[in-house]
C-alpha cells in the first residue's frame, strides 16, 4: 500500500463532523491558535494533495505553485475570495465551497442586524442593564419604521433574495440592483430592479448581498455615502470591503447615514480599539452570518465532500471554478 495523501488544514473540525471522513489521508492541521498556511503547513506543501481552508485564510499564487501535487482547494465557505480562482484554473485545480446551505442563516442574520439597528436594540438593552430605565418614556429610544419605507437590496443572489423574501413580510418597497435583469424575480417579490445610483438616493435602508470582486471593491465609498439619504442604514453582511471602512466611520461620524449594522468589516478581525467600535450609531458582529448549529455542520461535510472528490479525482460536488474542468 503506497503512502496515505497529505492533506493541510488550517483549522481542525469537531470530531463529530469530520467522522472518519479523512482517515484514509495524512491530515497536517496548522499549530494550534494560528491562522493561514502557517510554518507547519508550509514546510508539507511540497507533499500537500488537498488544502481544507477557512474564509480569511489567504490562498494566493506563490502557496499554488509550491504545492506541486496540489489537486484541491476546500474552502469552508461560499466565497472564496481568499484564493487566487484563476491561479488555481491555470494550475488545473479545482476549487470546493458551501454555496445554498447557508441562505437561509445569512439572510436571517441580516434581518436580525436591521432590526436591532433600526430599533436601537443595543443601545435600549444597555440602558435598561444600567439603570437608565427610570420610567417609560414616550420619546426614549425611538427607532425607524420599516413598514413603508424603502428597503434596497444590492445584489440579489441567493442570500439578496431571501433577505427580500423575510423584509417584504415588514411592508417596505422593495428595490434591488443585479448585474442582470431579474424580471421574474422582481414580480415574485413585488420589488423593482433599479440601478445602484437610484437605489442609494432612494432607500431607507441598504443590505449588501455582492460578492466580493475588483468590481465590488470599494463600491459604497465617499460618493456613494454623499448620496445616501442622512437617515439610511446600512448592512453589511456580505464582505467588509464592499465598503470603504475609513469612508464609513466618517459618514457615521458626521450623520451621513444614521447607522450600520456590520457582519463583516475590513479589516477583519476588527480591533477592539477601531474607530467603529466607539460609535453607538454602528453595531457589529463577528462574521456570524452562517453561525448556526445545523448551517455550520451542512457547510463543514460539503467541505469534506469537495475536498474527498477532488483528492479522489472525482469533479467536485460544489465547485467554484467550474471551467477548471474544461480547461484540462
Ligand atoms: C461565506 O460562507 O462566504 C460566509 O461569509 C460565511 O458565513
Amino acid at each position: 500500500m503506497g503512502e496515505k495523501a497529505v492533506v493541510l488544514m488550517t483549522h481542525e473540525l469537531p470530531e463529530e463532523w469530520q467522522g472518519d471522513t479523512l482517515n484514509e489521508y495524512q491530515v497536517v492541521l496548522a499549530e494550534g491558535g494560528q491562522k493561514g498556511i502557517t510554518a507547519r503547513l508550509r514546510d508539507r506543501l511540497a507533499d500537500a494533495s488537498g488544502i481544507f481552508c477557512l474564509l480569511d485564510d489567504p490562498i494566493p499564487a506563490e502557496i499554488l505553485h509550491n504545492a506541486p501535487k496540489l489537486k484541491v482547494v476546500s474552502n469552508l465557505a461560499a466565497g472564496v475570495d481568499n484564493i487566487d480562482l484563476d491561479a488555481c484554473t491555470e494550475l488545473g485545480i479545482p476549487v470546493g465551497h458551501t454555496p445554498r446551505v447557508l441562505t437561509d442563516g445569512t439572510a436571517d442574520l441580516t434581518l436580525a442586524l436591521l432590526l436591532s439597528v433600526a430599533r436601537q436594540l443595543p443601545k435600549a438593552a444597555e440602558d435598561a442593564r444600567r439603570g437608565r430605565w427610570t420610567s417609560w418614556n414616550p420619546t426614549g429610544w425611538l427607532g425607524a419604521d420599516l413598514k413603508d419605507s424603502t428597503a434596497g437590496i444590492i445584489g440579489l443572489g441567493k442570500i439578496g433574495y431571501a433577505v427580500a423574501q423575510r423584509l417584504s413580510g415588514f411592508g417596505p418597497r422593495l428595490i434591488f440592483t443585479s448585474k442582470h435583469p431579474k424580471p421574474e424575480q422582481a414580480r415574485i417579490l413585488n420589488a423593482q430592479q433599479v440601478s445602484l445610483d437610484e437605489l442609494l438616493r432612494t432607500s431607507d435602508f441598504i443590505c449588501l448581498h455582492t460578492a466580493l470582486t475588483a468590481e465590488t471593491r470599494g463600491m459604497i465609498d465617499k460618493s456613494a455615502f454623499q448620496i445616501m439619504k442622512n437617515s439610511s442604514i446600512l448592512i453589511n453582511a456580505a464582505r467588509g470591503p464592499v465598503v470603504n471602512t475609513d469612508d464609513l466611520v466618517k459618514a457615521l461620524e458626521t450623520g451621513q447615514i444614521r447607522a450600520a449594522g456590520l457582519d463583516v468589516t475590513d479589516p477583519e478581525p476588527l480591533p477592539p480599539d477601531h474607530p467603529l467600535f466607539r460609535l453607538e450609531n454602528c453595531l457589529i458582529t463577528p462574521h456570524i452570518g452562517s453561525a448556526t448549529h445545523q448551517t455550520r455542520r451542512s457547510m463543514a461535510e460539503i467541505a469534506l465532500r469537495n475536498l474527498v472528490a477532488g483528492l479522489t479525482g472525482s469533479p467536485l460536488p460544489h465547485c467554484a471554478n467550474p471551467e477548471v474542468y474544461q480547461s484540462t
